[in-house]
């Protein structure tokens, strides 16, 4: 598909994130001039910030193969031994969503992940014993919205921790024009910056924008991506100036509308919106933070003066 193709598959077409990549070529480089499989990684952060991408990118420079798998979908041990059992010699395996293994999963994964072992229990009451399975070295590619739910010892069999952080708007115009050279649709430096100041620090919301833009460009439009264009665009799906769509401001207004700016409960400011608590938390509010709109404070969540000031209406705090 598109979307699939807009992925860069190699490091140096990786753009930010720099820190992070820097060091993950060094990684990589050293397990492969040891001929070793690369440590195992847990890359964490919002949403959309490129964990996938990474960890297909490791997988691409290392030269081995990737399989792909999340936290909910495996449900019993057995689903994670069958996994375990099916790979091959230096594999990598990405697990998204890895704060969501359930615990009886996550005991299978130890020993696979600190000895390359599977053990498995053969029999029931006394006569129970274990035995040792010997797996093909791997290196697992955790991904995750928060790193602190992970349990402790998960996290601490991770040799390499990785954070990743929202973009600029440096390196978002730069993603939005390798973008729209892939999608082959003009833009300009302008139009680029535009897409990019309301893409909330995020390459997965700037391509996704970019390609609502393409369309309004290519039917009603010349046929570039200009700042007034994008701007057109953009102001039509109502994505505003700084990348909030309906549901941040149904998020941010039912806040200050139903709960005089809070602080109110999580499950309960989902419940106002239609939207699960867990996508609240981590899909929407991390950004609305960042920017300073929102506060979490240990009686709920609070609207911040800034946030009343960007929708005009007045504080009552
Ligand atoms: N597309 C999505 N994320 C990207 C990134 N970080 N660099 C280049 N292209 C991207």
């Amino acid at each position: 598909t598109v979307e699939f193709s807009l992925r860069p598959r190699y490091l140096k077409e990786y753009i930010g994130q720099a820190r992070v990549k820097d060091n993950l070529k060094v990684y990589i480089e050293a397990a492969k001039m040891r001929q070793e499989t690369l440590d195992h990684v847990l890359l964490y952060g919002p949403p959309g910030l490129g964990k996938t991408t990474l960890s297909h990118i490791i997988a691409n420079e290392l030269g081995v193969q990737v399989r792909t798998t999340s936290g909910p979908a495996i449900e019993r041990p057995g689903d994670l031994a069958a996994i375990l059992t099916n790979l091959q010699h230096g594999d990598l395996l990405f697990i998204d969503e890895i704060h969501r293994l359930n615990r009886s999963v996550e005991e299978v994964l130890y020993p696979a992940m600190e000895d390359f072992a599977l053990d498995i229990v053969i029999g029931k009451g006394p006569s129970a014993r274990s035995v040792r399975l010997d797996l093909p070295p791997f290196t697992l590619v955790g991904a995750t919205t928060r790193a602190g739910s992970l349990s402790s010892p998960l996290r601490d069999r991770f040799g390499v921790m990785s954070r990743l952080e929202y973009y600029t708007l440096e390196e978002l115009s730069l993603i939005v024009s390798r973008s729209a050279d892939l999608l082959g649709i003009a833009i300009r430096e302008d139009g680029a910056e535009e897409v990019a100041c309301r893409a909330r620090g995020t390459p997965r919301v700037a391509n996704r924008l970019l390609k609502r833009v393409r369309d309004f460009v290519q039917v009603q439009g010349e046929g570039i991506i200009t700042a007034e264009a994008a701007r057109d665009a953009l102001d039509r799906i109502q994505v505003d100036k700084l990348g909030l769509d309906q549901v941040d401001h149904k998020l941010l207004r039912s806040i200050i509308d139903h709960f005089r700016g809070g602080p109110v409960g999580l499950e309960t400011i989902a419940a106002t919106i239609g939207e699960e608590a867990h996508t609240v938390e981590d899909v929407y509010e991390p950004y609305l933070m960042q920017i300073g709109f929102l506060q979490r404070t240990p009686r709920g969540r609070m609207a911040t003066p800034r946030c009343y000031q960007h929708f005009g209406v007045e504080n009552p705090q």
